[in-house]
């Protein structure tokens, strides 16, 4: 790199070589801008992104050494300890904390249109019941596109801005419906005078027979895991959004892309995969068993909750969660609770291991978090589906940034072609003789 911020790229072959500038962050490292490149008809290989910036954003940052994770400059820890989850959606969306005012409207507004369109049952019901409820949430939130054609709109600021609201009230929503539905119970209507993940529970857990009073401490456990959940730079889902939403498509398809590529047990599916892990090693005394079988590449087995792309120290939102599990452990008089107590003997074990240590494998968000949700009385079908209603308000702000940027273009990535040189086509009858 030379002294005036550039970067020269030089040819073996005698081609002139090339000046690339290189861009300040304004936490971080800086990126080499490789756009020029191509116009020379040059291209970047880099599979899976370990290298390459895909955007330029203003939401999220992470720095994976250090731990940090923060939101437009807030540190995670802030943001679980001080603030909730509507301020938190509200500084993703609009760059900065509410006052008072700003957020008992904002509150208000989202609280006030968290019902589905009635005919959206109809929608739910072509499901069959076994269904997993990360297939009824991509499929309803794909389907809300057919119920807000306007929403097509993507370039309008202020068409965005409706979408946005509409996805954080009615996504919850949808969230419960589609557990609801798997049970075969019926579905509980959303109640505005409570809280966000308080009408969240509610919606789960009431049946028509029976009221159910949720306890502060509890919906307060699961508004910051909502928190914990909310944003996380560009990973694959949030890439999949942009990607999907680079194209002008409408919102409501772009979030269940984003669904989609959430489910997976690499990403968001993890924390569903941690609890049938520790339910699998059942007791203290397999942990040595299941630890030798992650070392070991030929079983293709993983310790899941461990290892991040981009935390190599430790993963600041896993530190939140497990402290929330003894919280809520404590009110529920759970201190038993087997699995917390295998998973915390995992976490020590790996720690002091020289394969977790060497390779940099940390428990990550999911490996507590499953651990919370069953004491919450969430079933493991569920955990996914709640992890992309909190994302939900990460996607759409980071969906919304990306239409506003006035150089915004649909995303393109090139490719290095392996396959065939070009050769003649050869007719069916000719084949082969
Ligand atoms: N157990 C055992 N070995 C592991 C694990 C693990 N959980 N994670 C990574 N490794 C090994 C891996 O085999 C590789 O070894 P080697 O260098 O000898 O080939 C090395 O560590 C690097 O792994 P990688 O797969 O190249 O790293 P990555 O950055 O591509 O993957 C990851 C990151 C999260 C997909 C991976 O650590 C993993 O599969 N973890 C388990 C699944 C999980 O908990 N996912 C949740 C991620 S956090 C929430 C979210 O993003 O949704």
């Amino acid at each position: 790199m030379s002294d005036n911020n550039t970067v020269t790229l030089t040819f073996s072959d005698g081609r002139p070589s090339i000046e690339l500038p290189m861009l300040d962050s304004t936490l971080g490292k800086q990126v080499v801008d490789v756009r020029p490149l191509a116009a020379q008809g040059i291209y970047t290989l880099d599979p899976g992104f370990t290298a390459t910036a895909s955007c330029e954003s203003s939401i999220s940052y992470i720095d994976g050494e250090q731990g940090l994770l923060s939101h437009r400059g807030y540190t995670i820890e802030d943001l679980a300890y001080k603030s909730d989850f509507m301020e938190v959606c509200y500084l993703l969306l609009y760059g900065e904390l509410p006052t008072a005012e700003q957020k008992q409207h904002f509150s208000y507004m989202i609280n006030h249109h968290s019902m589905l369109h009635d005919q959206m049952d109809n929608v739910f019901r072509g499901f069959r019941r076994s269904a997993h409820p990360m297939a009824l949430m991509i499929g309803v939130t794909g389907a809300m596109s057919a119920f807000y054609p306007e929403a097509q709109e993507v370039f309008d600021p202020r068409s965005r801005e409706i979408s946005a609201h509409r996805l954080l009230a009615k996504i919850p929503t949808v969230a419960a419906w589609a557990y609801k539905y798997t049970r075969g119970e019926p579905f509980m209507y959303p109640q505005n005078k409570l809280g966000y993940a308080e009408n969240f529970l509610y919606m789960m857990h009431a049946t028509p027979c029976e009221s159910y009073e949720v306890k502060p401490v509890l919906a307060r456990a699961l508004d910051r895991i909502f928190i914990l959940h909310a944003d996380h730079e560009q990973n694959a889902s949030t890439s999949t959004v942009r990607l999907a939403g680079s194209s002008g498509a409408t919102p409501f398809a772009c979030m269940a892309a984003g669904m989609a590529s959430l489910w997976g047990p690499l990403h968001g599916g993890a924390n569903e995969a941690v609890l049938k892990m520790l339910e699998e090693i059942g007791d203290v005394k397999r942990i040595p068993d299941f630890i030798a079988r992650a070392k070991d590449k030929s079983t293709g087995f993983r310790l899941m909750g461990f290892g991040h792309r981009i935390y190599k120290n430790f993963d600041p939102r896993a530190n939140v969660i497990r402290e929330t599990a003894h919280e809520v452990l404590d009110e529920l008089d759970m201190h038993d609770d087997p699995q917390f107590r295998i998973a915390l003997e995992l976490e020590r074990i790996a720690l002091e291991d020289d394969y977790f240590i060497q390779k940099k494998l940390y428990p990550n968000v999911d490996f507590y978090s499953g651990i919370v949700f069953r004491a919450l009385g969430i079933p493991a079908a569920m955990f996914t589906p709640i992890f992309a209603l909190a994302r939900t308000a990460g996607w759409v702000a980071q969906w919304s940034e990306m239409l506003s940027d006035p150089a915004h273009k649909i995303g393109r990535p090139r490719q290095r072609y392996t396959g065939p040189q070009l050769r003649e086509f050869v007719p069916v009858e000719k084949r082969g003789v």
